[in-house]
Parts: C-alpha cells; structure tokens; sequence
C-alpha cells in the first residue's frame, strides 16, 4: 500500500475503520505498562509529549495521567472526535504526520517523549526519512522517541508488510537518533506476529 496512491482517500479508510471499531480500537490499552517501565527506566516525567498516530487517545491520556503535557495527532477525524469527546487537557489536531511542520499548535514546541507506535510504518522510505527529520526538529535535544514497528529479520516471516530489520531501523534514524534498547514482543492486535518495540534518543 503506498500512501501517496492512497493520498485523498486515505483519511476516509482510517475513518472507516474507526467507524466500524465503534469507540473501541483493538490497540486501545496496549502496552501501558511497557510504557511505563520504560518511562521508570530512563527517568522520562513531567514534560511535553506527543502521541502520533494517537487514534481514540488511549495513550495520549495515559501520558496525561503520568504527568505530561501531552499533544496528540491523528489523520482520521472519526477518531479525533471521539477522543476530544473525553474529559482532558490532551491537544488532540487532526492532521497527516508527513506534515507537521505545517501544523501551528506544534510550532516552535520541543518534546521530551514522542510515541510512534505502528504509525509511520506507513510511509515510504522517502516521506519516512522527512518525517524523521521532522521529529528531530520537534524532540529537545536528548528527547526519547518511543517507535513500534513490525520486526523483520531472521526470526520472523518475510512477508509481514510494513516491518523494519534493526539494520533499517538504525540506518534511517542514526543521523539524528540513537537506539537505546529494541524490545522483541508479539501483540495480539498484531495478529501473533513478532514487533520490535524502539527506545531512541535524540542526538544533541
Ligand atoms: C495501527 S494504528 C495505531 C494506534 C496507536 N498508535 C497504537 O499503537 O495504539 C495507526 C494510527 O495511525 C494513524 N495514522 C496512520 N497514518 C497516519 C498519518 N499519515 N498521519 C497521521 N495519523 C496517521 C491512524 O489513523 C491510526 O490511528
């Protein structure tokens, strides 16, 4: 699936996919406490936080609960409305992640903590190198970029779409992020398959 054939309806097919999940994704409450031992880890607290790919917003409001001031993105408006409906102070905007330097409420922001988690696993490896780009820009200097990602190597089938080897991912984020730590897991949402689960960290 390349996004940019896509592009026009591609907002339309999440929207209709939250129409159909009825408030309720089938990621909706994962990996919380991952988060949050991972958060515990590298002492990450009381800052700015942005979820992209935020969906309904669990995780975003999970942020909010850890303390941060938390900023959320998603493509599908059927999924934004359903998430500004609860009470919050989560900043939920409704645009494509290829183009958050367009996005005012994001302007002249740095974060501490960014969640990608299964978003950009979208993109091409073009629109995915501006995209990386565009986070470096938006993370403080040391801030963490917390990426989910279909894994692809040795151990798992060839033929999952969408998935990075650490070879690719360390090749397209080590310009401008360091790994920390891949943690290997499967997720039932992801149909039993195997995800690697990225702690990166900003270069300064
Ligand atoms: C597989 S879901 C993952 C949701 C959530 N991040 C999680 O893992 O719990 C992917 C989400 O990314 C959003 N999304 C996909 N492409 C996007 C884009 N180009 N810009 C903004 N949001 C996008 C979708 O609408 C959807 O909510």
């Amino acid at each position: 699936m390349d996004l940019d054939k896509l592009f026009g309806r591609y907002r339309f097919v999440w929207n209709r996919q939250y129409r159909r999940f009825k408030g309720e994704a089938p990621w909706s409450g994962a990996r919380q406490n991952i988060l949050k031992s991972l958060f515990f880890k590298y002492n990450i607290k009381d800052g700015l936080a942005l979820d992209l790919g935020c969906g309904y917003g669990d995780k975003s409001f999970f942020l909010e609960k850890l303390g941060f001031k938390v900023f959320a993105v998603d493509i599908s408006s059927v999924a934004i409305r359903e998430a500004v409906k609860k009470t919050s102070k989560v900043s939920f905007i409704c645009a494509d992640i290829r183009d958050l330097n367009k996005v005012y409420l994001l302007r002249n922001k740095r974060f501490d903590v960014t969640l990608d988690l299964f978003t950009s696993h979208f993109l091409n490896s073009t629109q995915m190198r501006s995209y990386i780009k565009e986070i470096y820009k938006l993370s403080k200097p040391g801030g963490y970029l917390i990426m989910n990602v279909y894994a692809k190597d040795s151990e798992t089938p060839s033929n999952i779409a969408r998935s990075l080897s650490p070879n690719e991912v360390g090749e397209l984020y080590s310009e401008y992020f360091k790994v920390l730590e891949r943690l290997r897991n499967k997720f039932k949402y992801a149909k039993g398959n195997y995800t690697d689960l990225y702690v990166l960290r900003r270069n300064q």
